[in-house]
């Protein structure tokens, strides 16, 4: 640990142990706001010593963060270190490390505080997952902003959000975190957020720092296995996992954090190719890299590294700027550069980013967040008017037998062990989420239909005789049964691998319990990964997939059950008919045989729910499916796909039409079909709209090579929308 100029205690802000050196700087241009940002870096870099240089690249936690697996909070930290995961709501207290750390450090070099606000800081919305299927990325953005003001004003500068890694085994825990198995999706969601956190400038109030993690490939962890190797063709590096970062890039992403796993045998914590040639060199990318918790001392573990130092070198020669929590950088850079193994230049380079990012952030100027309450910064009706809005159109209607939904007027019995749980509702990394503040589906469902009854009827994976009885009895008494099945928070996240995505025995025997009773059943699910429902799907009139709503999840699901809103979410992720199909994702690769060969043998080989499926109160009609041209030669000019979409259904709903296209024949063999445009409209009962797909050929049609050069090969290409298709052929001009 280098020398500090001054610590505190993390637990509190006490007098300083080691009194520092304090001289007064004549006023330096770093200080003059006046002066372009890189014109301030320049001239406080040059009067920064190495200690205090390298202290930059290093963060700590003031108080550690909501995971479990993380909290190793180190006893002391230096004021000069360069930032903080901040687990605390009090601006207060921010600002009085943050006042030591401005009066007590030679330069006054502001600390970047930051956290994981992953869906929502105080008032929680809907996970990520569950946000991809509302396919609004417009509210998507809206939610992050609203994260972002009440992080910002309650001292936070930096969350470790958006993350975009591309999904497809449900085991994984952190499934819940991204934005599904689809890369147009993540990308899409995903720049959406970084435009969300980060507003139309980082140094207003009410931005933070967005950062798109966890690069790369980290949803490919063998086995849905948390923290495993990732076995990942160059191939599938650039056709799907890297996509994801690039339009995050795209949208002014101010860092990135690499990722535990490794890729194909080299960790994405010390991957030059990745961190440096793709990202630095290739996007251009004019941020830094953070490195998750720990993961620059676990390339020890990976073996790639021999010892602590060791890895602290790699990390930061492969690009990896910021090295969170372990304390790798502040206890051998230092010496590695006395070794010739790190160069000076290297450390001005990573050191001129985090200062590039904190004048952007304003904190030179305000370095001190306005000490405003609780109750005007967090929780406010608008928030959570954003939250609802959000859970609404996020649910995805799976089944509605005979439309059994909505109901009207009928005696409830609400049973199941989701039916009354605010954490449950807020689901995994809920930051400063309380759960009493959630408003959970028994307060909302006993106000919308005040004849409910609720009996638990079981606990997540425990079950009574007495309590099934309850819950029979009132099932019997009751016109319908709401059943609430799910995920407790911590079943998914991070370290939330399963080994099944069936729910718990105890559950599904409730369910068996009521179905016996023989009243219909509405089933509504709470969980952040897809779930196993062959054996629940038909025990249930009607299936909701709610997801981890967060703090109006009753709300919207009274809203939705009672009629007053339209269901309109659809999957972003597939839902497997059975585990044993894991990884089954709509974008795959032709099967060589046809006609069912090559299928498994014991059971279907089609998921239960497929991407892109949900069900509304109302339904919805294509025709007309139509295109300015069916060649083209430029692939620079745009080509319009039409489409007209009809409600001809009984009540006013809301419709996404999903784009997708397919190469019929290319060099390499590529997914049947990809997603490459979404649009959601709501339509009045008989109304009919025109939605549109201006589609570029050079963007939406090639493939990457695995050295990431895109190919547009000539021949036919097929767009298709709601079942519907039309050729499209590309001849390139002579
Ligand atoms: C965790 C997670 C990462 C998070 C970081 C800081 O281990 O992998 O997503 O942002 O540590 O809490």
């Amino acid at each position: 640990m280098l020398g500090c100029a001054g610590v505190f205690v993390a637990s509190a802000v006490s007098p300083c142990v080691v009194t520092a050196q304090v001289k007064t700087e004549p006023a330096a241009l770093y200080k003059d706001a006046a002066v372009p940002v890189d014109r301030r870096v320049d001239d406080l870099l040059a009067r920064m010593t190495l200690e205090e240089k390298i202290m930059q690249l290093c963060q700590y936690t003031a108080g550690g963060n909501t995971n479990e697996n993380n909290v190793e909070v180190k006893a002391d930290h230096p004021l000069t270190s360069g930032s903080y995961i901040y687990y605390g709501t009090d601006p207060g207290f921010r600002n009085r490390l943050q006042r030591r750390i401005m009066t007590e450090t030679r330069l006054g070099i502001p600390a970047i505080f930051a956290q994981d606000v992953i869906h929502g800081f105080r008032t929680i919305y809907q996970i990520p997952l569950g946000q991809a299927c509302s396919f609004n990325p417009g509210l998507a953005a809206r939610a992050c902003a609203m994260a972002a003001a009440e992080a910002r004003r309650s001292g936070i500068e930096w969350t470790f959000s958006p993350m975009v890694d591309v999904a497809r085994d449900g085991r994984w825990g952190r499934i819940s975190e991204g934005y599904g198995e689809d890369p147009y999706m993540n990308s899409v969601m995903g720049a959406a957020a970084v435009r969300g956190y980060q507003g139309e400038s980082l140094a207003s109030g009410v931005s933070v720092a967005a950062c798109l993690k966890h690069y790369v490939g980290y949803g490919a962890s063998e086995g849905g296995r948390d923290y495993r190797p990732a076995d990942i063709s160059d191939r599938a590096l650039w056709n799907t996992y890297l996509p994801p970062f690039h339009a995050g890039v795209e949208a002014g992403a101010a860092t990135v954090m690499s990722g535990f796993n490794d890729i194909s045998g080299v960790p994405a914590s010390a991957n030059y190719y990745t961190l440096t040639e793709i990202l630095r060199n290739r996007w251009g990318f004019d941020g830094f890299v953070v490195s998750d918790w720990d993961s620059v001392r676990q390339l020890v573990n990976q073996r790639v590294a021999s010892d602590d130092a060791d890895a602290a070198m790699l990390a930061f020669n492969a690009g990896v700027d910021v090295d969170m929590a372990d304390g790798l950088y502040a206890d051998y850079l230092a010496r590695l550069i006395g070794e010739g193994k790190v160069s000076m230049d290297r450390v001005d380079r990573a050191v001129a980013q985090v200062l590039k990012l904190k004048f952007e952030l304003g904190l030179f100027d305000n370095p001190y967040t306005p000490e405003v309450p609780a109750e005007e910064r967090v929780l406010t009706p608008d928030n959570r008017r954003i939250a609802l809005e959000m859970a609404r159109e996020s649910a995805v209607l799976l089944k509605n037998e005979g439309n059994l939904l909505p109901l009207a007027g009928k005696r409830i019995a609400l049973i199941g062990p989701m039916a009354d749980d605010g954490a449950g509702l807020n689901g995994n990394w809920s930051c400063h989420g309380v759960a009493a503040e959630t408003v959970t589906f028994r307060q909302a469902l006993t106000r919308t239909f005040p004849a409910t009854v609720y009996a638990r009827g079981c606990g997540f994976d425990s079950i009574s005789s007495a309590e099934i009885s309850e819950a029979v009895r009132a099932a019997q008494e009751a016109d319908v049964v709401v059943l609430c099945l799910g995920e407790m928070p911590k079943w998914s996240g991070e370290n939330g691998s399963r080994s099944t995505l069936s729910l718990p025995d105890a559950q599904e025997r409730l369910a068996a319990e009521i179905s016996a009773v023989g009243k219909p059943v509405v089933l509504v699910l709470t969980s952040g990964r897809p779930l196993e429902l062959r054996r629940l799907e038909p025990m249930a009139g009607a299936v909701l997939q709610m997801w981890q709503p967060g703090t109006e999840g009753g709300t919207a699901l009274a809203e939705i059950l009672s009629g007053e809103v339209c269901p309109s979410g659809k999957l972003a992720v597939t839902f497997p008919y059975s585990t044993g199909q894991v990884p089954i994702y709509y974008g795959a690769r032709p099967n060589a045989r046809t006609g069912g060969q090559g299928n498994y043998q014991d059971i279907q080989d089609a998921p239960l729910y497929p991407f892109g499926y949900g069900l509304s109160y109302t339904e919805f009609s294509y025709s007309n499916l139509r295109v300015s041209a069916p060649a083209f030669t430029d692939p620079a000019l745009p080509v319009e796909i039409s489409v007209d979409v009809t409600n001809t259904g009984r009540c006013t709903g809301k419709e996404t039409a999903l784009w997708f296209v397919s190469d019929e024949v290319s060099a390499v063999a590529r997914p049947v079909r990809e997603l490459r445009h979404f649009e959601k409209r709501e339509l009045q009962p008989g109304e009919t709209a025109t939605f549109t797909f201006s589609l570029i050929p050079s963007r939406d049609l090639p493939y990457y090579t695995p050295d990431g050069e895109p190919v547009l090969e000539p021949g036919r290409f097929t767009v298709s929308v709601a079942g519907l298709s039309i050729p499209l052929d590309y001849t390139p001009a002579h």
